[in-house]
């Protein structure tokens, strides 16, 4: 259990990371362009972010370094990180892209919610790729 879960997180940071881009450069592109909001395009990120983030509390609760490690975890910077940094990080991150999407639909224009997307996405992706435990991503 523990070993898949692992193993589906591991992969899922790849799926995730390669959505939130991919919608990032659509609006983008589609914000420079003056073109309509795809919303199906800014789907694709949250869609990610929401399934990372459901097993990432899961695996909270299997793994030693989650919830298990109350005890220890502010002793050095890889528990802290595991324990505190890192889902809380996510947490917020993961807030802000459904916030983006959801600003989104009630904007009144395409420009704006190109933009609304454009903005909080990319906050969130540099607020995840601060808090991804790089010492042993992608390796393992
Ligand atoms: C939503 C964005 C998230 C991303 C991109 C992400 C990414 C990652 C990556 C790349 C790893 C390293 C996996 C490996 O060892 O190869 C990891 C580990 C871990 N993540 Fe996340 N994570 C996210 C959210 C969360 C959340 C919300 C929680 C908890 C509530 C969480 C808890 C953990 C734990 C406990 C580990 C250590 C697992 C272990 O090695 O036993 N993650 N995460
Ligand atoms: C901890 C669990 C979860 C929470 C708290 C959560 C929360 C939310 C919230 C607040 C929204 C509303 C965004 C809006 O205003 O449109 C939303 C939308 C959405 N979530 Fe989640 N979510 C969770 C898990 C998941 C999972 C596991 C999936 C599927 C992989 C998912 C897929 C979606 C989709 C597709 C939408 C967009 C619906 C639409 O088009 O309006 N979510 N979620």
């Amino acid at each position: 259990m523990y070993t898949g879960l692992k193993h589906l997180h591991s992969t899922l940071a790849y799926v995730l990371l390669a959505g939130l881009v991919i919608s990032i450069l659509y609006v983008l592109f589609a914000y420079l362009q003056n073109k309509g909001y795809n919303r199906k395009m800014a789907l694709l990120g949250l869609i990610c972010a929401h399934l990372q983030f459901v097993v990432g509390l899961i695996i909270y609760f299997v793994s030693p370094y989650g919830v298990q490690n109350a005890s220890g975890a502010m002793q050095n910077s890889i528990s802290r990180l595991y324990f505190l940094e890192h889902p809380l990080t996510m947490l917020i991150a993961v807030v802000l892209i459904t916030v983006g999407y959801s600003r989104a639909k009630r904007q009144p224009t395409a420009k704006k919610q190109n933009a609304s997307v454009l903005l909080f996405y990319a906050i969130g992706l540099i607020l995840i790729l601060s808090r991804i435990p790089w010492h042993v991503w992608p390796q393992s």
